[in-house]
C-alpha cells in the first residue's frame, strides 16, 4: 500500500444551504502528483482549500500527515500551513510588492533568515522557474504564463511537503502549458514533495499524473493511476475525458 500525506475521510462541505461535497473521500498518495478532475464548479478549489485547513468540512475529517487537521487550534494550523504550498488558482500575489517581494514575503513572515538570506532563496527559487529576472518588477508587469509561474515560486519557497496547485496552466497556451507542466513535475522532484494539481488540461494531466481522482456530484467517483483512468469503464469518467456532449453528465 502507497503511504498517504493526506486524506478527506467521508468529508460532507455546504456552503450555505448548498452541498459541495458529500460523503467525499480522498486519498493523496505521499510523493505522488495527484490531479483532480471535475466538471467547473464542482468543488475542486474546496478540495484544495479543506487540505490546507483555510475551510473546516461540516462533518467527516481531513488528515494531513496522519493529523487531523479539522480540530487543531490556530496556532498549530499555522506550522502546519508552513509545511503547504499553495499556488492559487487565480495568482494572487500582491500588486504593491514587487515580484521578488511577494516570493519572499512567507519567508519573511515564517522563517529567522537574514534579510540577505531571505532575499537569495527567493532569488534563487524565481530562478527554478525561470524567473530570476523579474524580481524587482511589479506583477503587472508580467504576462499570465510568468504570474503562474510567480504564484509557483511563491508556494515553494518554504520547500514545503506538498504543494497544492489550483488550474496552474487554464488560459495559457500549448507551449507555456507544456513548460509549466515540466515545471511543476521538477518542483516535485527537487523538492521531495507531494503534489495535488487541480486540471482541466488532458495532455498536461498525461503528461504530469501519477494518480488521477474525479470529482462528481460531491463525491470522488473514480481514482487511480492514470493509466487506468485514461481506460476507466466509468461512463462519466469517458464522458469528461473525451469532451462529449453525449453520455449521463448533465449539460
Ligand atoms: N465562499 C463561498 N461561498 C459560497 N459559495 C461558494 C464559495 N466558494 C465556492 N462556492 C461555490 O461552491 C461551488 C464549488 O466551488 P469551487 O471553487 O470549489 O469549484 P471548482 O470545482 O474549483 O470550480 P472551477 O473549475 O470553476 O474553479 C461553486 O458552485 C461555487 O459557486
Ligand atoms: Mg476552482
Amino acid at each position: 500500500m502507497a503511504k498517504l500525506i493526506a486524506k478527506l475521510d467521508d468529508v460532507t462541505m455546504r456552503y450555505g444551504e448548498r452541498v459541495i461535497l458529500e460523503n467525499c473521500t480522498l486519498d493523496v498518495v505521499e510523493g505522488a502528483i495527484t490531479c483532480i478532475i471535475g466538471l467547473s464548479g464542482a468543488g475542486k478549489s474546496t478540495i484544495l482549500r479543506l487540505l490546507d485547513a483555510l475551510r473546516k468540512p461540516d462533518s467527516g475529517h481531513v488528515y494531513v500527515k496522519e493529523r487531523d487537521i479539522c480540530h487543531l487550534p490556530e496556532s498549530e494550523l499555522v506550522a502546519m500551513r508552513s509545511e503547504i504550498g499553495f499556488a492559487f488558482q487565480f495568482a494572487a500575489l500582491l500588486d504593491s510588492l514587487s515580484v521578488g517581494e511577494n516570493v519572499a514575503l512567507a519567508l519573511r513572515e515564517h522563517s529567522s533568515l537574514t534579510n540577505a538570506q531571505i532575499e537569495r532563496r527567493a532569488l534563487d527559487t524565481l530562478e527554478s522557474v525561470g524567473l530570476a529576472h523579474t524580481y524587482d518588477l511589479l506583477p503587472s508587469e508580467l504576462s499570465g504564463g510568468m504570474l503562474k509561474r510567480a504564484g509557483f515560486a511563491r508556494a515553494v519557497v518554504t520547500n514545503p511537503e506538498l504543494v497544492l496547485f489550483d488550474e496552474p496552466t487554464t488560459g495559457l497556451d500549448p507551449i507555456v502549458t507544456h513548460l509549466l507542466t515540466d515545471i511543476i513535475k521538477r518542483l516535485r522532484e527537487q523538492l521531495n514533495a507531494t503534489a495535488v494539481v487541480i486540471s482541466h488540461d488532458l495532455h498536461s494531466i498525461y503528461r504530469m499524473a501519477d494518480y488521477v481522482a474525479m470529482l462528481f456530484e460531491g463525491a470522488i467517483i473514480e481514482y487511480g493511476p492514470v493509466h487506468e483512468i485514461r481506460r476507466s469503464a466509468n461512463p462519466i469518467v469517458q464522458q469528461f475525458l473525451q469532451g462529449s456532449e453525449v453520455g449521463p453528465i448533465p449539460l
